[in-house]
């Protein structure tokens, strides 16, 4: 009985997610312009490629913030022990914790009085490191929460009321056009104290081709990484999405920064979904993603609006991405 009542309310929770994924993806194919949620990249097999795109020549990002990581540790650690009183280091969007461990070994080695708590909206990611770190990083006092950041961030409060220390990194603060960015910026001040931190990574504006060349990758791992959402569409929503039929359309405009990708309808077509029609005109698209790249200066007017003071800034050699520290004021 009580392993049927569990099941049966897993169930529920994993309807409500479907509900949910429907909806957004209805609403937003009946929008003009037709638009997908690019949150929705990320299943099992978008993780995958994502990882194979972290590895590929043309993306940069991944490489820019490890080299920041790795070389630069000492003096990150340094900003964010701050006045060397105890706080709790927390990560939005762990994944696997890569970048942040060069982090979290220094400051083990330095003694420094820490709690990592990573967030992710994946209880498998936040199982993964609940085991593996205490291995890797013996001594580490760790605290997964598995949920959406900010309902995290609240337990985090109630948990302890220490200082506190936020990692966003991967430039996922582009993946919102810069009014949203700005009000996540604002929402994430609205969770913290005075003097608590954010360690932000940013991609920034730099030569258009590079960018360009990052999100429109010869191997086609990013064209897979698009039409792979239209695949998951077909398998979790009962979908026909013929893949053959569009094709991946990245674009970068150097004034504002935005890097936005499409996938184009190559003809007139139908594709049903459960049971919605949607119809799709020749050339017409589906708006799949923004990268957002940012000036430095840009990066400290939106601190700024939402209630933080850049306090350092950790570049890569050649400029191209930024690690910022902010404190709220
Ligand atoms: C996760 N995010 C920061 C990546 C980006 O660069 O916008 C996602 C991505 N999309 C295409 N390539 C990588």
């Amino acid at each position: 009985m009580a392993i049927y009542m569990l099941q049966s309310s897993l169930n529920d929770t994993v309807n409500l997610k479907t509900n949910q994924f429907f909806d957004d993806v209805i609403n937003g194919l009946r929008s003009s312009p037709k638009r997908l949620n690019s949150k929705y990249f990320y299943d099992a097999n978008g993780d995958k490629l994502f990882q194979e795109l972290m590895n590929c020549e043309e993306y940069y990002p991944t490489n820019c913030e490890l080299e920041i990581f790795s070389t630069k540790t000492a003096e990150i650690c340094k900003a964010i022990m701050a006045d060397g009183s105890p706080f709790d280091l927390i990560e939005l969007g762990a994944g696997d914790a890569m970048k942040s461990s060069y982090l979290l070994k220094h400051l083990l080695e330095q003694k420094a009085d820490f709690t990592y708590m990573p967030i992710d909206i994946s209880g498998n990611v936040i199982s993964y490191l609940n085991v593996t770190l205490p291995v890797t990083l013996p001594g580490i006092k760790i605290h997964g929460l598995n949920g959406e950041y900010f309902n995290m961030l609240k337990q985090a409060a109630v948990a302890s009321d220490r200082r506190k220390v936020i990692l966003f990194l991967g430039s996922n603060i582009g993946n919102m056009p810069v009014p949203d960015a700005i009000n996540f910026c604002k929402e994430l001040r609205n969770h913290l104290n005075e003097d608590d931190m954010v360690l932000i990574g940013i991609d920034l504006k730099k030569n258009p081709a590079t960018i360009l060349a990052a999100y429109n990758d010869k191997g086609g791992i990013t064209k897979r990484f698009n039409l792979n959402l239209l695949e998951r569409i077909n398998r979790e929503l009962g979908g026909d999405f013929d893949l053959t039929k569009f094709e991946h359309y990245p674009t970068y405009d150097p004034e504002s920064g935005a890097c936005k990708s499409y996938l184009v309808s190559q003809e007139d077509q139908i594709v049903t979904i459960g049971n919605k029609h949607i119809h799709f005109q020749k050339d017409e698209y589906i708006f799949m993603e923004i990268s957002q790249k940012f000036t430095v200066l840009q990066t400290g007017q939106m601190a700024e609006k939402a209630g933080f003071k850049p306090v350092e800034l950790f570049f890569d050699s050649k400029n191209w991405f930024l690690d910022a520290i902010w404190a709220a004021e």
